[in-house]
């Protein structure tokens, strides 16, 4: 028989334990909630009337509803007020001793049917459960941050956890109009077995100087269309829980490197950079608790006017006929250079010349350009063959097959043909751009300039430099990208740059989920949907990128860096040469016919 659950108890009103208070109470639920002293207590009780009313704020909420919320919550100091609840969640911080020593105190103060669960992100819950003497009645209950917005939750059964338990949880998810997915006890559960690995990269990134925060973090909104990008995302988390959830990852999860918390973090949270709870993190916010970011000596100053390098740029040459560069031509034509484009042919030029009128047609009939505005750029573009053409341009960009061999002698005839002076850019995806750069006899003038498709649409441009980019080079790069109406980001000649190098290995560990059979590849896609607000989940993105094209980056990142863990997927490199490799074939990880 189901239990009646009426009244809740959270334990650990921090970060995440505030969020689940609101969540029961405006649910309609009753809510015990308790700390550890008066003062964490008080703490609490602002952070969800800051929340709450920033919801009245908004309109979500009445101000009646808003006082009735309060009236459903009790707040206590200390477990005693717990007894008469019909389940519990502790969400206090992830260590296991204090998790362990919380549960075999709530195992007294309970009553003998109450359900005691555990918010923990990655430790064990069935260590947890063996401190009560009711381990079957004991549960993970694993909610994502922001707990009133993100609709994921994760239901975790130990092998002892009764099914009458889970079956209530369940039912008591669909109350509070939450999506569960239920599994089994392992480090990371879905969701953050999927994400600890990649935060905990992007922090690698910065601490190597490789780009800056906000780079990184732009590129992954902008280039993947994350809503955060992840360091705004640890600062969100907590630098120390963070730091708590990637050290059990790694001595839970198989001692993969990529969970070892980066030495940075560690370093934040001895000197108290907790994120936003403590205001301070990778960025630095308005006061403790605020979600605004304000300058600090670590933001950029703003941008030089004008650009005084000696480099107007009028006209710009486009090499290359294939996905990428029409879209290229159309947003130079759009931002109003002149365009030379040079494919290996008339016909090519006409079918380049074609996709460029149709999507300009196409942004007409949307009412998003107007038809002057559509004749004056299809006026500024001169269709060519012959490469020689581009011995006036002022600024090249390459967009050809992504075969080493076929740019480096694309570069080395540009620079025969090309002005001195003038900026060389190749757009390739996953080439090292130094070895482009060094077919040419002025390698200091090129740079990589990573769009992203469809090219009119993704607003991210990632400017990479090599070791042997002037800095001219890399200014006159970011002025264009500027007047693109794009936004640049800035990073070094490392394969899969910034973006690639932290999409595609999380794709990749998301295969080795699913031949692990930890998981469907459904309810994957689920808890990156609805615990992490990802637009789309891993298969279906694989599935649209190409499973080609992800085993060609995965096996790039992975020979450059050497990591184990970048090491392909099995299953992956199967689907591959099985023909499944997407939505381009009828089927990948899903039947598309
Ligand atoms: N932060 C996240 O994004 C996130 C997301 C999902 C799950 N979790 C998990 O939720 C749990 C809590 O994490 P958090 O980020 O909210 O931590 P936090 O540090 O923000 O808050 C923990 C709270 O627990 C209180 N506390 C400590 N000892 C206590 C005791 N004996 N009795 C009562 N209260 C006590 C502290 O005073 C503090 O307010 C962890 O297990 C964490 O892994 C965190």
């Amino acid at each position: 028989m189901s239990r009646e659950i009426n009244t809740v108890g959270v334990v650990g009103l921090g970060t995440m334990g505030a969020g689940i208070v609101e969540v029961f109470a405006r649910s309609g639920i009753d809510v015990v909630a308790v700390e550890i002293t008066d003062a964490a207590l008080e703490r609490g009780q602002a952070t969800m009337v800051g929340s709450i009313d920033r919801a009245v704020a908004k309109g979500k909420l009445t101000a009646a509803e808003r006082d009735e919320i309060f009236a459903r919550i009790g707040f206590a100091v200390g477990l005693a007020a717990l007894h008469d609840v019909d389940l519990v969640i502790e969400a206090v911080p992830e260590q296991l001793a204090l998790k362990q020593a919380i549960f075999a105190e709530l195992d007294r103060v309970c009553k003998p049917d109450a359900i005691l669960a555990t918010n923990t992100s990655s430790l064990s819950v069935t260590e947890i459960s063996v401190a009560t003497t009711r381990p079957n009645a004991v549960i993970g209950v694993h909610f994502f941050n922001p707990a009133p917005v993100m609709k994921l939750v994760e239901i975790v059964r130990t092998v002892v956890t009764a099914p009458d338990v889970v079956a209530d949880v369940e039912a008591l998810c669909a109350r509070l109009g939450k999506v569960d997915v239920t599994i089994n006890d392992r480090a990371g559960f879905i969701a953050n077995a999927l994400l600890f690995g990649y935060l905990n990269q992007a922090v690698s990134m910065l601490e190597a100087h490789y780009a800056t925060r906000e780079d990184i973090d732009a590129a992954m909104r902008l280039g993947c269309g994350l809503p955060m990008g992840p360091l705004a995302l640890m600062d969100l988390i907590g630098i120390d829980t963070a730091y708590e959830i990637l050290d059990t990852m790694y001595r839970r999860g198989g001692r993969d490197r990529r969970h070892a918390p980066v030495p940075l973090i560690k370093q934040m949270v001895t000197a108290g950079l907790l994120g936003r709870k403590t205001g301070r993190g990778f960025y630095t916010y308005e006061g403790p608790g605020s979600p605004k970011v304000v300058p600090d000596e670590l933001t950029a100053p703003p941008a030089a006017e004008a650009l005084e390098d000696g480099r107007a740029i009028e006209t710009i040459g486009v090499v290359g006929s294939g996905v990428m560069a029409p879209g290229i031509i159309e947003v130079v034509a759009r931002a109003g250079f002149d365009v030379v484009s040079v494919t290996r042919g008339a016909e090519k030029s006409a079918v380049v010349a074609g996709a460029v009128e149709a999507s300009l047609a196409k942004a007409v009939a949307r009412g998003k350009l107007s038809e002057a505005d559509q004749a004056a750029a299809l006026a500024r573009i001169t269709w060519s063959s012959r490469l020689d053409d581009l011995d006036d341009v002022d600024l090249v960009i390459e967009s050809v097959v992504e075969e080493i061999s076929v740019k480096k002698a694309v570069f080395a005839a540009l620079d025969e043909i090309c002005k001195p002076g003038v900026v060389l850019a190749t757009t390739t995806s996953s080439l090292p751009v130094i070895e482009i750069a060094m077919a040419t006899q002025r390698p200091a003038d090129v740079i990589g300039l990573h769009l992203f498709n469809p090219a009119p649409v993704m607003k991210l441009v990632e400017i990479v430099r090599t070791i042997r980019t002037s800095p001219e080079t890399t200014a006159a790069a970011a002025a264009l990208v500027e007047a693109l109406g794009k936004t640049g980001v800035h990073c070094a000649d490392r394969s899969g740059f910034i973006v690639n190098a932290l999409l595609f290995p999380y794709l990749n560990d998301a295969v080795r989920m699913l031949e692990a059979s930890y998981a469907t590849a459904d309810d994957i896609d689920h808890a990156m949907k609805l615990g992490c607000g990802y637009p789309m989940g891993p298969f279906e993105l694989l599935d649209t990128v190409g499973l080609d094209v992800a085993l060609a980056i995965q096996r790039e990142l992975y020979l450059e860096l050497r990591e184990p863990g970048f090491a392909p997927a099995p299953l992956l490199e199967h689907l591959v040469t099985a023909g499944y490799v997407g939505r381009k074939a009828g089927r990948g990880f899903r039947d598309h016919t």
